[in-house]
């Protein structure tokens, strides 16, 4: 049967040159995986791969032990494409000259096409800029190539053999700065190695409902549902598979956002009519963390709790055989291919116990996040859950310096929800990485009206950040600021003063605790 999508590997020569793309990949409609280096031609020919990308990486083809392909690979007859280190070893490896010329290129470089028999550069101006990142340089491209493309330090910019379908850049036509890039990227996987653009939003549902359905049969199914994205786009698409078979789990632990619980039931309740039990355990929970100040001692309280109330509810549906997880495809790249090492953000929200009977359901184990979100919008979730920001699993706990009281909590949340509601009228949220209140420990003197007062300050985090691991602190508008400062003092109560957090990650961390 023919498959329904085309798979194309992205060989991984260098962590973020590789997802970069498999993410263009995909933006052509086209499915993408990132295989490590080190894979083995009959490894490749078992994948039936319809193409290979070799990406770049910071080696130089020169040094020992520099990462090479299985030159066996290139004798398969799948097409490939090398980006700069690709291009260089596709160069080297079959009978070519890589050179240390000690003149490398970086940045924004004019390109001209000089072969007329090109298909990467069909229907593209002859002259162009495109983004440079390289030391070492192609010489001579091996013989049976046509070099079709040079700048002034890169006599082989692009070097291509139509009869072997097996092409190279020397520069980056992943990123943005190359504007032209996705088009030489299509060219290759459209003209070149004959893919189909048939991964779409509506067939990658189709696929995963079959996929689940195949996988599932007809036994019960549970997922619990943290408020956030993931776990919501997981439990839309089983639900749309397998329907009655699913139960939501939503365990409301007294530490959400304003409204949160709300949204859960209104989506997955009355929209989609999903069976949701709906755990009110926030009493279960702060009694527990009565008196603990201690950041950790607080997250080892909660996700403890979180375990013991989701087997009292997994105990009640003792006849579900799957748990739904919302694993994502860099967290599978993190774990699978070894130079791929970007850090895992760290405890995913309410890790369960090993013990748990259960078989793993995970239908966006191959999505990145921006791909969940536009599969959330298809599946008709609201842009509330869709485009909601990171919120840790033990809640609003690690924006509460010492001890958690109830009405420290409900301060933190209505300052919280002043926060969220002003960043997303100054159309701000979907930009930020997060934006959020914290409340100290500490009180301080005010003076409001003719009396004294002695309440908290509240402090405004907001971060940008690609993935957590590192941040900086935004530049919010002063107007913003303004209004979001006016309004805590007079919106909620107990709050007496305003302060920014402009400390960057690292040397602080996103969250206070
Ligand atoms: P930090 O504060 O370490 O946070 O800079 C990095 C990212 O992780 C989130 N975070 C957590 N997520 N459980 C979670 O599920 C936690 O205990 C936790 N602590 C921090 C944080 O919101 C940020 O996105």
């Amino acid at each position: 049967m023919d498959p329904a999508f085309d798979r194309v590997l992205v060989v991984d020569f260098g962590a973020q040159y590789a997802q970069l793309i498999a993410r263009r990949v995909r933006e052509a409609r086209v499915y993408s995986e990132i295989v490590p280096h080190t894979i083995l031609a009959a490894e490749v020919a078992a994948l039936r791969p319809a193409a290979l990308v070799l990406s770049g990486g910071p080696a130089s083809v020169h040094v020992e032990g520099a990462p090479r392909l299985d030159p066996d690979i290139y004798t398969l007859g799948i097409p490939i494409f090398g980006i700069c280190y690709g291009a260089q070893l596709i160069a080297q490896q079959l009978g070519g000259v890589v050179a240390h010329t000690g003149r490398g290129e970086y940045g924004r470089t004019a390109l001209r096409v000089t072969g007329t028999r090109s298909a990467l550069f069909a229907d593209l101006p002859p002259e162009q800029d495109v983004w440079m990142s390289h030391f070492d340089s192609i010489q001579t491209a091996p013989a049976g190539f046509d070099v079709t493309a040079s700048t002034s330090e890169a006599p082989v910019a692009a070097l291509e053999s139509l009869e072997r379908r097996i092409l190279g850049v020397q520069f980056h036509p992943e990123v943005a700065h190359t504007a032209r890039g996705q088009e030489v990227l299509e060219h290759f996987l459209f003209d070149v190695a004959g893919c189909r653009p048939t991964w779409t939003m509506a067939s990658i549902i189709d696929t995963s409902v079959e996929a689940i359905r195949a996988q599932v049969g007809t036994e019960k199914v549970i997922c619990g549902l943290s408020g956030g994205v993931d776990s919501a786009v997981a439990a839309a698409l089983v639900h749309k598979a397998v329907g009655d078979q699913l139960t939501c789990v939503f365990v409301d632990t007294g530490l959400m956002r304003a409204g949160e619980a709300d949204q859960v039931e209104e989506t997955f309740r009355r929209q989609f009519r999903v069976d949701l039990v709906h755990v009110k355990a926030a009493d279960r929970f702060l009694d527990a963390l009565e008196d603990i100040a201690d950041p950790e001692r607080k997250r080892k309280i909660i996700g403890e709790t979180f375990i013991r109330v989701f087997e009292e509810v997994a105990a009640e549906h003792a006849d579900a055989r799957f748990l739904v997880q919302g694993t994502l495809y860099p967290d599978i790249i993190e774990s699978g291919t070894k130079d791929a090492a970007k850090i895992k953000s760290h405890h995913n929200v309410g890790g369960l116990p090993d013990d748990m009977q259960f078989s793993l359901v995970e239908p966006l184990r191959s999505l990145f996040k921006d791909e969940v979100r536009r599969l959330g919008e298809q599946l008709g979730l609201p842009e509330d859950i869709v485009w909601r920001q990171p919120f840790p699993g033990p809640g609003l706990a690690v924006r509460i310096v010492g001890t958690i009281t109830r009405e420290r909590v409900d301060v933190l949340r209505a300052a919280d929800a002043v926060v969220t509601e002003e960043i997303k009228r100054a159309g701000l949220y979907r930009e930020l990485w997060q934006s959020f209140a914290v409340l100290p420990a500490v009180r301080t003197v005010g003076v409001m009206g003719d009396e004294r007062t002695y309440a908290y300050p509240i402090v405004i985090r907001a971060v940008t950040s690609d993935d957590a691991m590192t941040a900086d602190w935004a530049r919010l508008p002063y107007d913003v600021l303004e209004r979001i400062s006016t309004r805590l003092i007079n919106e909620v109560p107990g709050v007496n003063r305003v302060a920014l957090d402009i400390t960057s990650k690292p040397p602080g961390t996103i969250e206070w605790e």
